[in-house]
C-alpha cells in the first residue's frame, strides 16, 4: 500500500509508538510535532527501534499558513493521524482558550487544507473515553451517551468528534475513524520510546514509576470511599502499543474503503477494569518495589468506574488489546529505569 501518513504529534507519548508500527507496517510517515511537550531524542528512538529515519518536520499548528504549505509541499499524502493536542485536564480548566485555540483551531486549519487539495484522505482522530464521562452502564459501548465534558480538554475531544462527523457529511471524500482511548499505559518493550511527562505527572502510572524511582516521596490515592469493591477509582488500562497498532488497523480499514459509513468510532480498552490499589500491587509485584502510598481525599472532576466495551473494535477492526496490566507496569518501570539510570 504506497501510502504517506502525516503524524502530527508523532513524537508525543502515543504518537510515537504510533509511528513505530506505521514504519514497521511499510507505511512512509511525515512527523510534525511544536516539540511543546515532546523532544526530538524520540526521532533517536524510533529509528533505533525501526532502522528508519523518518522525516521530521517542527510545526506548530496553530499557524494556518504554514500548515496549508506542508500539504503543498506533500502532494502525496494520503492520510493523517492527528495527535497533536494538549492534554493536561487540570490545566485546561484554567486556560479554556489555550485548549481551544490549540485543539481546535489545529483542527480546523488541517481539514481546510485537507479540503483545498480536493482529493479522498483519511483521518484518524485521537479521542478519549472522557467523552463518556460517568456512563451509566459498564462497560462502556460506543453507543452510551455523551455527557456533558468535565473539562475545557474533555469538551475539545468532544468537539473535535462532532467538527469532524460535521466535515464527513459536506465532504464526501473525507474518511473519519475517532478512537476514544481508555487509560494508556506502558511503554515499548525494546526500552527505546515511552512516556515521558514534562513537570510533576498528573496520571496515574508515571507517578508510580517516578515515586518508585525515589522522585516523589509518596504517591496520593485520590479517594478509598468510591463504590468499588476495594473504594478505589477503577479504569481499565491499555497498553500503548497495542493502542498503537490499532491506529495502524484504522488507517488500512479507510484507504482499502471498507468504512461502513465515513465517520465511525471505536472504543480501544482492554475490557478490564483495575481500581488504584490493585495498579499498585501490580506494580509492586512485576517491579519488586514496595510503593510508598497515602489515601488521600477524592481528586474533583474523578469519576468512579470506566472500562471498555471492546466487541465493536474486535469485531469490525479485528482488533485485541493483547497485553496484560503486569506486562503494561513492567514497561512503565523498565522505561522509567533507563530514563533515571536505574
Ligand atoms: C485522565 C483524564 C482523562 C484523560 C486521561 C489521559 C482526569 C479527570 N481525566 O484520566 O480525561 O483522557 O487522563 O490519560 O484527569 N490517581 C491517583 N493518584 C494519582 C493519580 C491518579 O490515585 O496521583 C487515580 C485517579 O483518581 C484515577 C486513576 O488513578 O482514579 C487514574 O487517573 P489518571 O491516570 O489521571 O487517569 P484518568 O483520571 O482516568
Amino acid at each position: 500500500m504506497p501510502s504517506k501518513i502525516l503524524v502530527t504529534g508523532g513524537l508525543g507519548y502515543i504518537g510515537s509508538h504510533t509511528s513505530v508500527e506505521l514504519i514497521q507496517q511499510g507505511f512512509e510517515i511525515i512527523i510534525v510535532d511544536d516539540l511543546s511537550n515532546s523532544s526530538t531524542e524520540v526521532l533517536e528512538g524510533i529509528k533505533k527501534i525501526t532502522g528508519i529515519s523518518p522525516e521530521f518536520i517542527k510545526l506548530d499548528l496553530k499557524n494556518k499558513n504554514e500548515v496549508n504549505q506542508l500539504f503543498d509541499n506533500h502532494p502525496d499524502l494520503t492520510g493523517i493521524i492527528h495527535f497533536a493536542a494538549y492534554k493536561a485536564v487540570g490545566e485546561s480548566v484554567n486556560q479554556p482558550l489555550e485548549y481551544y485555540e490549540n485543539n481546535i483551531g489545529s483542527l480546523v486549519y488541517l481539514l481546510q487544507a485537507i479540503e483545498r487539495k480536493g482529493k479522498k484522505f483519511s483521518f484518524i482522530f485521537s479521542s478519549s473515553c472522557t467523552v463518556y464521562g460517568q456512563a451509566d452502564q459498564l462497560p462502556i459501548t460506543e453507543q452510551a451517551p455523551i455527557k456533558k465534558a468535565e473539562s475545557p480538554y474533555g469538551n475539545t475531544k468532544q468537539i473535535g468528534e462532532d467538527i469532524l462527523y460535521d466535515v464527513t457529511r459536506s465532504n464526501a471524500l473525507l474518511k473519519v475513524i475517532s478512537l476514544r482511548y481508555f487509560n494508556p499505559i506502558g511503554g515499548h518493550p525494546s526500552i527505546e520510546i515511552g512516556e515521558l511527562p514534562k513537570g510533576k505527572p498528573q496520571n496515574l502510572v508515571p507517578f508510580i514509576t517516578q515515586t518508585a524511582a525515589g522522585i516523589h516521596q509518596k504517591l496520593n490515592v485520590f479517594g478509598d470511599d468510591y463504590p468499588t469493591a476495594d473504594g478505589t477509582c477503577v479504569r481499565d488500562y491499555i497498553h500503548v502499543v497495542d493502542l498503537a497498532k490499532a491506529h495502524v488497523v484504522g488507517l488500512k480499514r479507510m484507504l482499502t474503503d471498507e468504512q461502513s459509513e465515513n465517520f465511525e468510532v471505536f472504543n480501544l480498552g482492554t475490557g478490564k477494569g483495575n481500581s488504584v490499589l490493585e495498579v499498585i500491587q501490580t506494580f509492586e509485584k512485576v517491579s519488586g518495589v514496595p510503593l510508598n502510598y497515602e489515601i488521600v481525599d477524592r481528586r474533583s472532576g474523578d469519576i468512579v468506574a470506566a472500562y471498555a466495551d471492546t466487541s465493536k473494535a474486535n469485531k469490525v477492526l479485528g482488533w485485541q488489546a493483547k497485553n496484560d496490566l503486569e506486562v503494561s507496569l513492567k514497561t512503565a518501570w523498565e522505561w522509567e529505569k533507563k530514563v533515571r539510570n536505574i
